[in-house]
């Protein structure tokens, strides 16, 4: 669906988010005919660079085959332009104010670091440049605590309302995520098993292949649970978890995903592993790309989340995530509880049935059942999958739209469904905060695993002490 005629402004332009995720989605959606032909994109960022300079760039960003997307692509660049901007000083801020248009609508992206955020907030409204009506996208990190998630929305509920913040969780964007609410709220076939008496636990897993190279010095000041856990895997398990809203209208859902968070219980330091990798053939150590040869924080984190309300009551939740484990796979994995009584002669445990959303590669479902075994030989039980692949529902040369992309439109129809609202990211911290203060408390040193593995031993651990096992990663 096409989008009203737009003025996107983003800062840190030549940012590596920019260059990764947004250009190219931008591009995409460009090519997808989403765009009125009178948009504009004006990049912003401290470096001084021409319009030509800074396009020549966006080239080298923007991978394209053939002369038909090569033309595209030239026709998107025609929409771009770019400014250098001190986002702390009053440079280059007049030149922006001229840019922007009276009749379009007007999104401000910040894809820079959030001490950079009061500061382009205030100057957007001194200057003039942002109205009542313009939108401010923030990207995480929101905060490293609650004390500075509070102090960031502070400051830019002084310049702009909540309504028009869109706190990006990017994982909120990716389709499979979305899906989730699709097959638990347009079914009538889930929903009345989607709790305690029917679901016996649940396992998210977000599972990453790659280590931190590279990024050592931002990750080493967060680890697995600030960098994954607050955000990403909350939104999981709140998306899992919540009742269902009224209407999809942002804070009737926001409304809910607020109330499961509110409704997590404290965790206890053994239902939590905290691991961090080692040297491997093909990675350094964990330390090494840390910086910091004695570094305490985690590369993996597994725990055990409850969530006390009716719906959940005895039905734990267990979260999985980390770096350089032996594959990249992301899934929510619903284990359904077995049948009440057996009625088949000598078999006890039949296979059971799990519903896997798969986030991430190979975006899909399967639900595992269990059936006769086909054949002669009697009534022998075994397993059958009912899968879904996302890609094959898809036209050959459509591929599943990447997660940024659809939530810069939703910014531009001003729709923040799919983005986080203040008190939910405090919320979220509000829960994490006496977790981490309890390592730094108890001086707590992760476990080692081996890079390519599932990490700590701890882990499993965990799930055993439960008599429960973790899904195979990858
Ligand atoms: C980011 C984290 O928010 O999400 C990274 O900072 C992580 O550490 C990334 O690798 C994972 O995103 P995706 O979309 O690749 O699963």
């Amino acid at each position: 669906i096409p989008v009203s005629k737009f003025d996107l402004v983003l800062f840190g332009a030549t940012g590596d988010l920019a260059r990764r995720k947004i250009w190219p989605g931008l591009f995409h959606r460009f090519v997808a005919g989403q765009f009125d032909s009178d948009s504009r994109i004006l990049g912003v960022s401290r470096s001084e660079l021409t319009n030509d300079e800074f396009r020549d760039r966006l080239r080298e960003a923007i991978s394209v085959n053939g002369d038909d997307k090569a033309k595209l692509l030239d026709q998107f660049l025609s929409l771009v332009s770019y400014t250098s901007i001190d986002a702390k000083g009053e440079r280059g801020w007049d030149v922006l104010a001229e840019a922007v248009r009276t009749d379009s609508v007007r999104a401000f992206y910040l894809s820079v670091a959030p001490n950079f955020f009061g500061p382009i907030a205030r100057r957007l409204r001194n200057y003039g440049i942002a109205t009542d009506e313009s939108r401010i996208v923030v990207e995480k990190p929101f905060g490293h605590d609650l004390a500075s998630a509070k102090a960031l929305n502070a400051e830019l509920r002084e310049c702009f309302d909540e309504h028009q913040i869109y706190r990006i969780d990017h994982y909120l964007g990716k389709e499979t995520v979305q899906n989730l609410m699709a097959l638990r709220f347009a079914n009538s076939l889930f929903e009345p098993l989607w709790n305690a008496s029917h679901i016996e636990h649940v396992q998210i897993t977000v599972s990453e292949s790659l280590s931190v190279e590279g990024r050592g010095e931002y990750y080493d000041q967060s680890g697995a649970m600030r960098d994954m856990v607050q955000n990403h895997l909350m939104q999981l398990l709140c998306l899992t978890a919540m009742e269902p809203p009224s209407k999809f209208k942002p804070n009737a859902v926001r409304d809910e995903k607020v109330k499961v968070i509110e409704a997590l219980e404290p965790v206890d330091a053994r239902d939590i592993a905290r691991g961090q990798y080692r040297a491997s053939k093909e990675h350094a150590s964990y330390l090494d790309h840390a910086g910091d040869p004695k570094s305490r924080t985690e590369s993996f984190i597994a725990m055990k989340v409850n969530v006390a309300n009716w719906r959940w009551a005895k039905t734990p939740f267990y979260l999985r995530t980390g770096k350089c484990l032996r594959a990249r796979t992301s899934e929510i994995a619903v284990y359904f509880r077995n049948p009440p009584h057996m009625i088949f002669p000598g078999i006890d445990t039949p296979m059971g049935n799990i519903l896997v959303i798969r986030l991430q590669p190979d975006e899909g479902m399967t639900l595992h059942t269990t059936i006769k075994d086909p054949g002669p030989g009697g009534m022998r039980l075994t397993e059958a999958s009912l899968d879904m692949t996302f890609a094959d529902s898809l036209a050959q040369d459509e591929i599943v739209q990447d997660a940024y992309e659809r939530l810069i439109m939703d910014v531009i129809r001003g729709d923040q469904t799919l983005f986080m609202r203040g008190d939910e990211v405090e919320a979220a911290w509000a829960w994490v905060d006496p977790i981490i203060n309890g390592w730094k408390d108890r001086n707590e040193k992760p476990q080692p695993y081996d890079s390519g593995s599932s990490g700590p031993e701890d882990a499993l651990l965990l799930m055993h002490r439960d008599g429960r096992r973790w899904r195979p990663i990858g």
